[in-house]
């Protein structure tokens, strides 16, 4: 099992001025920063990391509202990084979050959902190499 995991604070959290206070919840959660950059995505880029989405009905609203504006990213660690930050993000769905949840507490919507995490170890080490190079992760 790996210990990282891959996280983005998604345009409507950056607009709506949340991710100071999303990364103080990740932070007294138990994680540590290991990389971390504020960038934007392009079309191509945001295609290219849902591509896996690529076949689903929603995959250009994702791709047209994840180069929409700045994002976050960050590459987390924590022992059990992957569930446990799934567990503090809360669901897809902000309406299905539990209280408490990052989601539940600055998601708008299914689509922009405020902050992304990786559903797996593989999927943590594609993306967290997506955005990082070897020289930027400490
Ligand atoms: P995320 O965890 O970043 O991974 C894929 C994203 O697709 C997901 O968060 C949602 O924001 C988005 N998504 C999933 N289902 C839908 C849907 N039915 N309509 C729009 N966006 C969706």
């Amino acid at each position: 099992m790996s210990n990282r995991t891959l996280t983005m604070i998604k345009p409507d959290a950056m607009k709506n001025g949340f991710s100071g206070a999303i990364l103080d919840m990740i932070i007294n959660a138990g994680f540590r920063i290991v990389a971390l950059k504020q960038t934007k995505l392009s079309t191509e880029k945001a295609g290219e990391f849902y591509a896996v989405h690529k076949e689903r009905p929603f995959y250009g609203e994702l791709v047209d509202f994840m180069s929409s504006g700045v994002i976050i990213a960050a590459i987390l660690e924590k022992e059990n990084a992957v569930a446990d930050f799934r567990t503090l993000i809360g669901a897809t769905n902000p309406a299905n979050a539990d209280e408490g949840t990052i989601r539940k507490k600055y998601a708008t919507s299914l689509g922009e959902n405020a902050v992304h995490g990786s559903d797996s170890d593989e999927n943590a080490k594609i993306e967290g190499d997506f955005f990082f190079s070897a020289l930027e992760k400490f």
